[in-house]
């Protein structure tokens, strides 16, 4: 399974020093992808694979304070996290923008992981299909079907990131159902408060090919508990 570490905003130098060297002496088969902060990466020099949270729609360039997907490739970036809620919400980006990102990923052989999801608002006006059906097509619009597949979805709903809250199964299924329709190739990961205690309700879900962990990749024991319970 795909086990993608959102760190976000958080871990400082000398904290990140030691959570790697914690988070490397975790023996497990799964595919373990470190998201860090930018400048975390530059520091990881590890065996981990690594993603980044971001990325510009830019190459190379006069744009101040944005980094480049052939940067990252430079730092041996092998994945990217594009379209995270909390990005469209905090910094307005858009899907028209997220699929430039996605286009400028692919072109450096980067993998992206696509974030979909609803809000409760969406949810309980029961725009869910609609809204995610939006996110993606837009986000993957005039990319070739071969490109396509390798991009990795994760659906993490917004009422669920942080909260505790997680949805159903049966909701759970039915958005990776609708999901399939559109990318039936790729992968696709739930995303939004899965924990060590979850993870046995969430395991049920045949379709689940891997986790998108924030709050729980900075918690090592935690995150070892739900490692084991993952089969
Ligand atoms: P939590 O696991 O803290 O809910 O965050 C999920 C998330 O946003 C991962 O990208």
């Amino acid at each position: 399974m795909i086990i993608a570490l959102n760190n976000k905003s958080n871990l400082e130098k000398i904290e990140f020093e030691s959570y790697i060297k914690g988070l490397e002496s975790i023996s497990t088969e799964e595919t373990i992808i470190l998201c860090p902060t930018y400048l975390n990466i530059g520091a990881a020099n590890s065996s981990l694979k690594i993603g980044s949270q971001n990325v510009s729609i830019n190459e190379n360039g006069a744009y101040t304070g944005e980094i480049s997907a052939t940067q990252l490739k430079s730092y041996n970036v092998q994945y990217a996290i594009v379209g995270h809620s909390e990005r469209r919400e905090y910094q307005r980006e858009t899907n028209e923008e997220i699929n430039l990102k996605i286009k400028q990923l692919l072109k450096n052989d980067i993998t992206p992981i696509l974030c979909i999801g609803e809000s409760l608002k969406e949810r309980e006006n029961n725009q869910v299909k609609e809204v995610l059906k939006e996110e993606l097509s837009i986000a993957i619009k005039d990319i070739k079907e071969e490109d396509k597949k390798k991009i990795i979805v994760a659906y993490e709903p917004i009422w669920s990131i942080g909260t505790g809250i997680i949805p159903t199964n049966e909701q759970i299924e039915e958005v990776f159902a609708e999901i399939k329709k559109i990318v039936p190739k790729s992968k696709i990961l739930y995303g939004g408060s899965a924990n060590e205690e979850n993870i046995e309700q969430l395991k049920q879900i045949g379709a689940i090919d891997g986790y998108l962990l924030g709050g729980l990749s900075l918690k090592l024991e935690k995150l070892k508990i739900f490692l084991q319970k993952l089969h």
